[in-house]
């Protein structure tokens, strides 16, 4: 069974310039509208949230990996790391879906957001790859405390501590007996690894020192990835 990496949960990057400070402007305004319309419906939040999410993993390998070809160099390591992340996040969302389905006007709110943030953030990462990562690094922070809001939503009776649906217990190579709240504590796990890795590309182009050790990352299963 795999072991459940502890997580720092209160990690947050301190704005250093005027982008560092959008970036976070921008995150904070887009909490605001989550918390707005999803309050504290948990279940729905991470389905739709985790549409976004496995959005910028995506576009930041697409982009690194033709700038490679163009220059025909080396990518340290970058383009395999962001489409793992991708991965990761469309793991959570096939997870939470088993949890609670979306209804007919979140899944309409999940095709034009993916239009607008999808052209978007590739529109950002041509321009500033460093604020995307910045970017992803404060909506890992938020995945994080959101996570954590969850899990305290279940500890208290609010949310039904339910089995773990078996996707999850076969990615995350849970027990069998593993519930809901197991899977919170793995994903909220994914998210703090995702916070600290894309802090630490931003850091990277921005000619910072590197940052503090990252999050450790819950083992997965690579099988999942000729079933799903
Ligand atoms: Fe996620
Ligand atoms: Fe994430």
């Amino acid at each position: 069974m795999t072991q459940i990496p502890l997580v720092d949960t209160a990690v947050h990057h301190r704005p250093q310039d005027l982008r560092d400070h959008l970036a976070l402007g921008f995150t904070k305004t887009l909490r605001f509208c989550a918390d707005t319309f999803f309050a504290k419906r948990y279940g729905h939040r991470a389905i739709v949230l985790e549409t976004v999410a496995a959005v910028p993993g995506m576009v930041g390998a697409t982009i690194n990996h033709l700038k490679c070809l163009r220059r025909m160099c080396g990518d340290n390591g970058w383009i395999r790391t962001l489409m793992e992340e991708a991965e990761n996040e469309r793991m959570h969302l096939m997870t939470f879906v088993e949890v609670a389905q979306p209804n007919l006007f979140e899944r309409l709110v999940i095709l034009g957001v993916q239009w607008v943030f999808y052209l978007a953030f590739f529109a950002l990462y041509l321009v500033s790859a460093r604020t995307a990562h910045r970017i992803v690094g404060y909506f890992e922070e938020e995945a994080v405390i959101s996570y954590t809001l969850y899990l305290k939503e279940i500890d208290e009776g609010r949310s039904a501590n339910v089995p773990a649906p078996a996707i999850a217990r076969q990615y995350w190579k849970l027990a069998d007996d593993a519930t809901l709240r197991d899977v919170v504590l793995v994903v909220r796990a994914d998210e703090a690894h995702h916070r600290d890795v894309n802090h630490g590309f931003a850091n990277e182009l921005a000619g910072m020192a590197p940052a503090a050790a990252k999050a450790p990352y819950p083992e997965h299963e690579a099988e999942i990835r000729l079933a799903a």
